[in-house]
């Protein structure tokens, strides 16, 4: 199987296989404030990822890069999206560029037609430092995603068995690189313990890449009839994620992400405690079965819904927002309990 043919297999199976509404989100409800005391006009949307100010607290999240004219001219659309609406955006892992030179284009295009945008580039935690730095390279990125598939990998035939010395490898690429580094998951979410470790070793945000949107376990299955069927619901669903993540650590930033379809689960993920919120599967859904100026006019539509809640709410900035007072019931509330996390 070719890399590219495996991407390509990847992003037609997200489609239909990942965008199940399982991330635990209808366990969070609001409560109604009827003196919130602000206005539309003053709520605002800024936020930051470490030292990155970022002027929406939703990013696109790391997909593609690789593989050819379609993978290139999903990483041009997606890298416009951005710029119009000066939203970040990650890049897929860049590995295979690094192997392959000639696929360095397919992510050097989100610069290109970004050039003052926060980009940011993305390995697995088999990286070295100088990968790590190659791939900063490339494409000028303003900060680097690592991401953590473990069972991605163990479900795919060709992929890694071997996972010792990952936190070392990310802490050596901490102390060797200039940028802020953000260590992510890619659909099965992180516990507290994972993040505690994470912020000793000095990464500045980790992104929770919750159990509930895309799911590569499934993806990886259906590519050969269900394999190891165990590891479909396998994972700790975003909203839990994102509570034990705020535990683990005392200051880094946290990214939501993981089956976030709507305005109302980036708020109730911002209330729960994440700084920003990324979002992989569902933008590409968007773009590839309704192009562009849908993706932009979703994204919009996200803006100014937030916006709305955040005024129902009393809240005028992200901080305020991540202060609101939720309700946490059902599966999330018994986790959270067992767990002993507030
Ligand atoms: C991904 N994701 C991903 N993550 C990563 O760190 N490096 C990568 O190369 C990729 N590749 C990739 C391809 C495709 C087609 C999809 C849909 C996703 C994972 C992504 O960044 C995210 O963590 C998960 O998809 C969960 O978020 P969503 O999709 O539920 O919003």
């Amino acid at each position: 199987m070719s890399r590219s043919k495996r991407k390509w297999d990847h992003i037609q199976l997200a489609l239909t296989t990942g965008q199940k509404r399982l991330a635990g989100f209808e366990d969070i409800t609001f409560i109604h404030q009827s003196l919130p005391n602000t206005a539309l006009k003053k709520a605002n949307l800024c936020t930051k990822i470490g030292e990155l100010h970022l002027s929406s607290p939703i990013f696109i999240n790391g997909m593609t890069g690789g593989g050819g004219e379609k993978t290139l001219q999903l990483n041009r659309d997606l890298a416009l999206a951005a710029k119009e609406l000066d939203l970040a955006i990650s890049v897929g892992s860049q590995m295979s560029a690094l192997k392959d030179p000639s696929e360095k284009e397919t992510y050097q295009v989100v610069r290109k037609e970004n050039p003052n945008g926060i980009i940011i580039g993305n390995l697995g935690s088999e990286a070295t430092v100088d990968q790590a730095k190659g791939a900063i390279d490339m494409i000028e990125a303003n900060a680097l995603q690592i991401h953590l598939n473990v069972v991605q990998e163990l479900t795919m035939p060709e992929g890694d068995r071997d996972f010792r010395s990952a936190l070392y490898r990310i802490e050596d690429i901490v102390r060797k690189t200039d940028v802020p580094i953000i260590v992510k998951e890619v659909g099965f979410g992180m516990n507290k313990e994972t993040v505690s470790q994470l912020e000793s070793v000095g990464v500045s945000a980790v992104d929770v890449g919750g159990f509930g949107g895309t799911n590569f376990a499934q993806i990886e299955n259906e590519r050969r009839e269900r394999d190891l069927p165990f590891f479909n619901e396998w994972g700790i669903p975003t909203s839990i994620s994102i509570v034990e993540a705020k535990n683990g650590c005392k200051g880094l930033s946290i990214l939501g992400s993981g089956g976030i379809q709507t305005s109302l689960d980036i708020a109730k993920s911002i209330a729960l405690g994440a700084d920003a919120v990324g979002i992989a599967g569902y933008f590409l859904k968007i773009l590839m079965n309704h192009g562009i100026e849908s993706l932009i006019e979703t994204i919009q539509a996200m803006h100014t819904e937030l916006a709305i809640m955040m005024t129902a709410l009393g809240a005028e900035s992200i901080e305020d927002l991540q202060k609101t007072p939720i309700i946490i019931s059902g599966h999330t509330h018994h986790w959270l309990n067992e767990r002993s996390i507030d």
